[in-house]
């Protein structure tokens, strides 16, 4: 069995249980620093400018903010404390509007004061408990994903040609990555598969954080540019397509970064399976399809500018930059979650366990 390599991990405590770490995914390939956060704003403000990102690491910020707050305020009943907690929540809330698992972890930080404050705890006590239940979300995404891994392997021939979009990988998530945690896992089997990854415009988080991620794990990856997708599949380098999600609506409609659903589009042409890895916290049936998921539009520079400096544009030109789109379930040839494989028409399943 190869060992594969130490993962990076993007976001954790520090050991006194004062600060958020986190790497800061903006300054990738060319720098790895570490940001220490200890308020809710600071927390908010690497959401909001992608320090953080990746469906499950916005949420398992989300939660360390929330306890960060709570532990730095001058509450002194738990009344107080609760407030104080309800308005971190609803602030954080308002980082990013499409990744489910935002909202998905604050209510569940919710339910654990709510929980433990009915039960007559301190408020010492309660605040270990939030940053028990930061913790343990941390963890149980770790474990999570590599159940995913597991069951998308058995999808997988050795040796195959996978293609993704975005970054879905570890420093999107506790560890191992959705989407890219099949190929660490299939590293270990020496499986050596052959991934392709596009660049992902505007902000190239599959150029900048995959290709990177992948090449510093020993894995073969080759860069495309997004308007290549097509040429690889039609020379038969591709077997098969795999992609992470912000939220997928109860019908299976899966909404993920910019560009996917024109990636689905293609896989169909060419016959290719076209997965979702989704981890149950990225699930959402109380939105009942696609139309109903709110899709972030980012500021102009994103599209104008390179890193908000160079101009690529002329000045003033109109601008649309939608961050994510929704694939249609009809599209998806199945949602891999920790739980197994489903096709889109079979989520409900999920909902009743
Ligand atoms: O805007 P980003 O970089 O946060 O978008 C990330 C994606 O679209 C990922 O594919 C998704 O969050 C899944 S991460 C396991």
């Amino acid at each position: 069995m190869t060992q594969i390599v130490d993962l990076i991990q993007s976001v954790r405590l520090s050991e006194d249980g004062e600060r958020l770490i986190i790497l800061d995914q903006t300054l990738l390939p060319v720098k790895k620093v570490y940001n220490e956060l200890q308020t809710p704003q600071e927390v908010w403000d690497a959401i909001v400018q992608l320090k953080v990102r990746g469906a499950p690491a916005i949420g398992i910020a989300a939660a360390y903010g929330v306890y960060l707050g709570a532990k730095h305020s001058d509450a002194n009943t738990t009344a107080e404390l609760l407030s104080a907690f309800l308005d971190s929540k609803t602030y954080l809330a308002s980082s990013r509007p499409t990744a489910v698992n935002l909202f998905w972890a604050l209510d569940r930080m919710e339910g654990r004061f709510k929980e433990i404050i009915g039960a007559g705890a301190s408020i010492e006590e309660i605040i270990d408990a939030l940053k028990d239940e930061a913790e343990s979300i941390r963890l149980e995404d770790e474990h999570i994903c590599e159940a995913i891994g597991e069951h998308a392997l058995t999808l997988l021939e050795p040796g195959s040609g996978i293609l993704t979009h975005c970054n879905a990988g570890t420093i999107a998530t506790a560890k191992y990555g959705t989407a890219l945690a099949p190929i660490y896992l299939g590293q270990q089997k020496g499986y050596q598969f052959k991934v392709y990854a596009d660049e992902t415009r505007p902000l190239l988080q599959g150029a900048r954080l995959t290709a990177w991620e992948l090449s510093e794990a020993n894995i073969d990856v080759t860069l495309i540019c997004d308007n290549m997708a097509s040429i690889v599949m039609s020379e038969g380098k591709i077997q098969s397509v795999l992609v992470g999600c912000d939220r997928v609506a109860a019908n299976g409609d899966t909404a993920n970064k910019i560009g996917t659903s024109g990636v689905a589009i293609l896989s169909a042409h060419y016959g290719i399976p076209f997965y979702v890895c989704a981890p149950l916290s990225t699930i959402d049936f109380e939105t009942k399809n696609g139309k109903d998921i709110i899709i972030e539009e980012r500021s102009a520079e994103e599209i104008t500018s390179k890193w908000y400096t160079e101009p690529m544009a002329p000045k003033g030109v109109k601008t649309y930059n939608p961050a994510f789109d929704v694939t249609d379930h009809t599209l998806i040839t199945a949602i891999i979650t920790e739980k197994g494989i489903y096709k889109p028409s079979d989520l409900h399943q999920l909902n009743k366990q």
